[in-house]
């Protein structure tokens, strides 16, 4: 019989995903976690139902060691892999830190390409089959399965790469991965890889190929992908495609791919897909990172839609323009962006929703000036509607700042101090002095207490871009005011100011819709 035949006999019935995002992607500059930060991601990947977690190194640091061992300890659902090069010391390490798990798995690594083989290891082939050799029959019968990664695979010689794998599946590898390590490959290579190497690596039958991907080409899942149709029955992937560089195949999009289209790809995954958007965000809070609004799957736009003729599709029928459910990823339910691109049929649509019915004469006239405030502020809010429709300001907050000055008190705890002014069409100026352990708290505690409000700052973004005549901030804030969030946005010459004027402008959207009339309003919510 031959290997492939082997193979297709015995194929598992679905394809294992396998997380990195807590060693490859935990390893990446700006991803790293503290331990309590690390088993709450841990958690929640026992939660999507991962069939294996990459829990870290062992022997990088005693840190990894101690965080692979908790997680080793509290999560009993999915395989805790450990990563390991091919020396006695790693295996021994990750032996160590695997102890309490419930099912161990050695991840063990070994480049086989020309250059890594001659700038890094310094080893010929023979020495690279060697170390595989002694690697492995250290490892075997310590672990419940073992993994052999032939690093930067994709740019080994096909024939070298064939020996290196069926070394490693003679002496008890259980997964053969292929690493694109450097993420130079693309999809019709690796199809015809992995289909070269179900059909020609001589194995014992359970022994499955796996996929590697790493995104410098912004091909990471189409390789993965790829790579399945190609044979490959595990993929190596982490949540938000954090990882090495350009990071590695995102899970949430390669999972959501399979699932979306079973006509191509008829193996399953078993993960949970509504804990999607809940892993996103806990990465998000634990690496205190951010993702990019318009990210597959999990960002702020997935299922938001702005533009006048997809908004007419999707109040006809969301499939029109919705290709899976929010609710299937875990998402809140799809929005209708109210901007500069929508059209009558989502204006009066939300505006019926919030109990206005604007007679037919005077809608052109009410159209006009929802296309103004959308000039004017991007997003139009429920609030921002609401106070439309009651005459309230629509220019942006009527509070308007004078002057801020910040000041930090010398010594071993410095505390920040601000003094605002602003000035009110009503009230006039008014300035307050607080303090606070940033100078953005404590000039937002001062403004809260001159404009008399009790707001918690839920969110708040800044960034810097570049413009013709230097830079400027810009900043995007989200509060809960009585129960209710607002989120507003503001552009400033510095951040202390772009920060005010985004919590000035989101206070006058609450304080809009306050003041709606009641028997409209009460089915609304302003975000
Ligand atoms: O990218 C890579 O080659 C790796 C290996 C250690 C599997 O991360
Ligand atoms: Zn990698």
């Amino acid at each position: 019989m031959s290997a492939s035949t082997l193979m297709n006999d015995n194929a598992p019935d679905h394809v294992r995903i396998f997380d990195t995002t807590l060693r490859d992607g935990e390893q990446a500059p700006g991803f790293s976690m503290l331990p309590d930060e690390k088993i709450a991601v841990a958690r929640m990947l026992e939660k999507l139902r991962v069939d294996v977690i990459e829990a870290g190194f062992a022997a990088a640091s005693p840190g990894d060691t101690e965080a692979i061992r908790q997680i080793a300890r509290e999560i009993t659902g999915p395989t805790i892999c450990s990563l390991a090069r091919a020396t006695v010391r790693d295996i021994d390490a990750a032996m160590h830190a695997l102890e309490p798990a419930r099912r161990k798995r050695a991840h063990i690594f070994l480049a086989t390409s020309p250059i890594h083989r001659e700038a890094k290891l310094r080893m010929s082939r023979t020495e690279v089959i060697a170390a595989i050799e002694t690697a492995l029959t250290h490892a075997r019968g310590e672990f419940d399965e073992i993994e052999f990664s032939a690093e930067d695979a994709l740019r080994t010689e096909p024939d070298f790469l064939v020996e290196a794998l069926e070394c490693a599946a003679a002496h008890g590898a259980d997964v053969l991965n292929i690493p694109d390590t450097v993420g130079y490959s693309e999809p019709t290579e690796i199809y015809e890889l992995f289909k070269h190497l179900s059909e020609t690596v001589t194995r014992p039958a359970h022994v499955i190929f796996s996929a590697h991907c790493h995104n410098d080409l912004g091909l990471a899942v189409a390789n993965s992908l790829a790579a399945v149709r190609g044979g490959a029955r595990q993929i190596e992937c982490a949540i938000n495609g954090i990882g090495e560089r350009a990071g590695n195949c995102s899970l949430e999009e390669v999972v959501m791919a399979m699932r979306v289209r079973p006509d191509v790809f008829t193996v399953p995954c078993h993960v949970d897909t509504t804990e999607l958007v809940p892993a996103s965000q806990t990465l998000i809070r634990a690496t205190r990172t951010t993702i990019a609004p318009n990210k597959a799957i999990v960002g702020r736009n997935a299922f938001a839609h702005e533009a006048g003729i997809h908004q007419h599709g999707m109040i006809a029928d969301r499939r029109t323009y919705e290709i899976m459910t929010p609710e299937s990823v875990g998402a809140d339910s799809s929005s209708l962006i109210l901007g500069k691109h929508s059209g009558k049929h989502a204006l009066f649509k939300r505006m019926a929703e919030l109990g206005y019915e604007p007679a037919a004469d005077e809608q052109d006239d009410i159209f006009a000036r929802f296309k103004a405030l959308a000039d004017a502020h991007g997003e139009v809010t429920e609030a921002d509607l609401v106070g439309l429709m009651e005459g309230f300001s629509e220019s942006g907050a009527r509070w308007e700042v004078v002057r801020t000055e910040l000041r930090t008190t010398a010594g071993p705890r410095p505390k920040q101090f601000a003094r605002v002014e602003l000035s009110h069409p009503e009230r006039g100026r008014m300035s307050d002095i607080a303090s606070g352990d940033g100078p953005v708290a404590a000039a937002f505690a001062a403004v809260q207490r001159i404009t008399r409000t009790q707001a918690i700052i839920l969110n708040l973004e800044t960034r810097m871009t570049r413009t013709p005549s230097g830079r400027e901030f810009m900043a995007e804030i989200e509060i809960e005011i009585d129960g209710r969030q607002v989120s507003g946005r503001a552009r400033g010459p510095d951040v202390v100011t772009a920060a005010i004027d985004s919590l000035l402008f989101s206070l006058e959207r609450a304080h809009a819709f306050a003041h709606a009339d009641p028997e409209k309003s009460h089915t609304a919510t302003a975000v």
